[in-house]
């Protein structure tokens, strides 16, 4: 069967290429494909297969000749037929009401005048330069006049046509310097860098510097893998019938195919109008995919821009309306102890004022240790901050340049700043504590929870009247609860005689609770109602409690390192002994445990080993065991007494069998117990 294609290869070829076009032109400039991915991939594959049969056929501007040629040693010199000017800044509103009067002024005219205004993309500027509409050349800004020759890799970015529509007046031009931006977004900028982690490439800092490094690539095959995106804001030299206005320049170039900068852009009748567009862009300015640094206005008219003319470098006729920069650099002064109210030592940096964003900041938190070893943060640096949205303000690094000489490693003090008893950093915790639970950073916090439900149960005693008690210095520890008098509750607000006396019922009521509720009342970290019952259970009291190393309390099952550090870090604090001491003599006296007698325990210091399903969880089974006085360990040795086996044991039980310890059942094991 002959092939229809072979017989006239020509306008296939052509109408394939027509067909890729629009649908790169959907998919990378609209960002609206009608086709899926996998259709798209069979048009390309035909139109290689056939360029491949017919190679005398195959042009530039083929979509299958993007990426091509070897890489370069250095990039050629381009010099611009016009020269790119840049533009001047503006920060303030009252800038931008001086630009508009000047104009007028300088055209002479009271009128208001029509201006463009359009994001400013955080990019790298570049000219196009397109004859007959084919993509001859591409080159970056350089220095206005001569840039570098990037044509081999701007090919390769997707957005950018390699052959324009010849529709309206710029699309049919004999010669068009097309002016815009390349740059990325921030997701795939996100995504590149999670790329570079994974090969052990060092990260770009920030997209824009991601889209300067791809497109001075010297193998355009690098640059054809990076994810650069392309927006045409203007243009240069045009041979061939020029619009009137800058707004139809846009639109004439987005009907050649070009993916003009109208997204987001307005046309604006007078200047409060402008104000009122770039107020609009700063405000959708996070949620846009890209990044922006301000709006840029442009007078609309070609005449009235003609008129107005350069001046030096930049022309009159447009202005560039910057937002605040979200990064600065500053220095910082010293290193603050911030502490909170569960006791945790925060390092704050205090800075040299500065503004972020048209904020004023001074301080910026440091989290913990970690942070600061992780930054290498140190009083005196120079660091770059940022701010994001109304967020407090972060430290990004260090800029080690600046670092003045002999300055020191910081370290958070092991004194805590507010009380002076000692801070602690229990293992595994990122913070530093103060171990002093009437630590006045934290009393609001340890009273609060000293009077709640599965604490004291103080009943009516309130966050509310926390805080008044508190603030007027009432009460400086929780023991300071008990020496509390009618009159005195009487004299804050809302307290009538009644709930007066309530509170010192509850007080009263509170005094006679038991020993491991008391003991987790206290505040201690890490010691919940579990772990207060186990150390109650294993001592009777905190007397007998407190003289325990954490070693002593480890042997208890289910007390691990950083428990018995903790508990251990309390009692050690001369403050929280005297709190308890107050405590004795206002009569809070609780109720000790029984210790089990162990003599009678039935299965005093036997080690169990569990493997398989049984019908009793895990943890309720160690908790039988060790109520009678045995012990469960995860792992079968010589000393085990009993493996209790159930359904689909494990290797357990061979080990058991192997080392001749006794296997028993889920049956057995109840007997045991009875
Ligand atoms: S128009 C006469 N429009 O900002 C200069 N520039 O600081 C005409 N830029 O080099 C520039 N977005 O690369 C224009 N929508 C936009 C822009 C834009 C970003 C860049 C441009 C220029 C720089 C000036």
């Amino acid at each position: 069967m002959p092939d229809l294609n072979a017989a006239k290869p020509a306008p296939e070829i052509d109408r394939l290429r027509q067909i890729i076009r629009r649908h790169d032109y959907l998919y990378y400039v609209l960002d609206k494909p009608e086709i899926l991915d996998s259709e798209y991939d069979k048009l390309f594959r035909q139109l290689e297969s056939l360029e491949k049969a017919h190679p005398e056929l195959i042009t530039s501007d083929s979509p299958t000749q993007r990426v091509g040629g070897k890489p370069l040693d250095k990039f050629g010199q381009v010099a611009h037929a016009l020269p790119m000017l840049s533009l001047s800044n503006a920060f303030e509103r009252g800038e931008i009401l001086e630009f508009d009067s000047r104009i007028r002024r300088g055209l002479g005219t009271a009128e208001q005048i029509d201006y463009v205004v359009e994001p400013k993309y955080d990019g790298i500027a570049v000219q196009l330069v397109y004859e007959n509409g084919m993509l001859a050349s591409g080159s970056t800004r350089g220095d206005g006049y001569v840039g570098e020759d990037i044509t081999a890799n701007v090919r390769t970015i997707k957005a950018i046509p390699l052959k324009l529509i010849p529709n309206g007046m710029l699309g049919s031009a004999d010669v068009l310097d097309v002016r815009g931006e390349i740059f990325m977004n921030r997701a795939d900028f996100d995504e590149l860098n999670r790329s570079r982690d994974e090969l052990g490439l060092p990260a770009f800092a920030n997209p824009r510097n991601a889209t300067a490094g791809s497109v001075r690539q010297l193998d355009p095959k690098v640059t054809a893998q990076r994810p650069l995106k392309f927006i045409a804001h203007g243009v240069g030299r045009v041979e061939g019938q020029l619009p009137s206005r800058h707004w139809e320049i846009l639109s004439n170039m987005a009907e050649a195919g070009l993916p003009a900068s109208l997204q987001n852009s307005k046309l604006c009748a007078g200047i409060s109008e402008v104000l009122d567009h770039y107020d609009y862009l700063k405000n959708i300015r996070p949620d846009l995919p890209y990044e922006i640094d301000g709006a840029v206005i442009k007078v609309d008219s070609l005449e009235l821009q003609d008129l107005l003319g350069i001046k030096t470098r930049s022309p009159r006729w447009a202005l560039a309306y910057k937002f605040q920069p979200l990064q600065t650099t500053t220095v910082i002064q010293r290193i603050d102890v911030n502490v909170g109210r569960t006791g945790a030592l925060t390092p704050v940096a205090i800075m040299a004022p500065v503004s972020v964003g048209g904020v004023t900041v001074t301080r910026a938190t440091l989290h913990n240790q970690d942070e600061v070893d992780r930054k290498n943060v140190r009083e005196g640096d120079t660091v770059l901050i940022q701010r994001a949205g109304d967020v407090i303000p972060e430290i990004v690094e260090v800029i080690p340049d600046l670092r003045p000489e002999n300055s020191l490693p910081y370290r958070i003090p092991d004194h805590c700043p507010v009380c002076g008893a000692e801070a602690v950093r229990l293992e595994g915790q990122a913070a530093k504590r103060c171990v002093n639970v009437s630590c006045p950073a934290r009393l609001k916090e340890t009273v609060r929870h000293f009077a709640s439900r599965g604490a004291m149960d103080i009943e009516g005693l309130g966050t509310k009247l926390i805080e008044q008690l508190v603030d007027r210095g009432l009460v400086k520890n929780p023991a300071d609860l008990y020496y509390l008098d009618k009159p005195t509750l009487m004299s804050l607000e809302r307290m009538a005689e009644k709930s007066a006396a309530n509170i010192l019922t509850a007080l009263n009521n509170s005094r006679k609770t038991s020993v491991d509720r008391f003991l987790y009342s206290l505040g201690i970290p890490l010691v919940g109602e579990h772990i207060a019952r186990l150390l109650m259970e294993e001592y009777g009291d905190i007397e007998a409690l407190a003289v325990k190393s954490p070693e002593e309390m480890r042997q208890i099952p289910g007390i691990g390192p950083e428990v018995s550090q903790s508990v251990s870090a309390f009692c050690h604090e001369l403050k929280n002994r005297e709190m308890l001491e107050r405590l004795t003599n206002a009569g809070v006296i609780p109720i000790p445990l029984k210790i089990p007698q162990r003599d009678n325990a039935p299965l005093l210091n036997k080690l169990f080993v569990f493997t398989g399903t049984i019908n009793i969880p895990r943890d309720e089974a160690k908790r039988m065991v060790e109520a009678a006085g045995g012990k469960v360990t995860g792992s079968v040795s010589k000393k085990t007494d009993f493996v209790v086996a159930g359904a689909d044991p494990g290797s357990k039980l061979d080990k058991a069998q192997q080392f001749g310890v006794k296997v028993i059942n889920e049956h057995q094991f109840r007997q045991l117990l009875e």
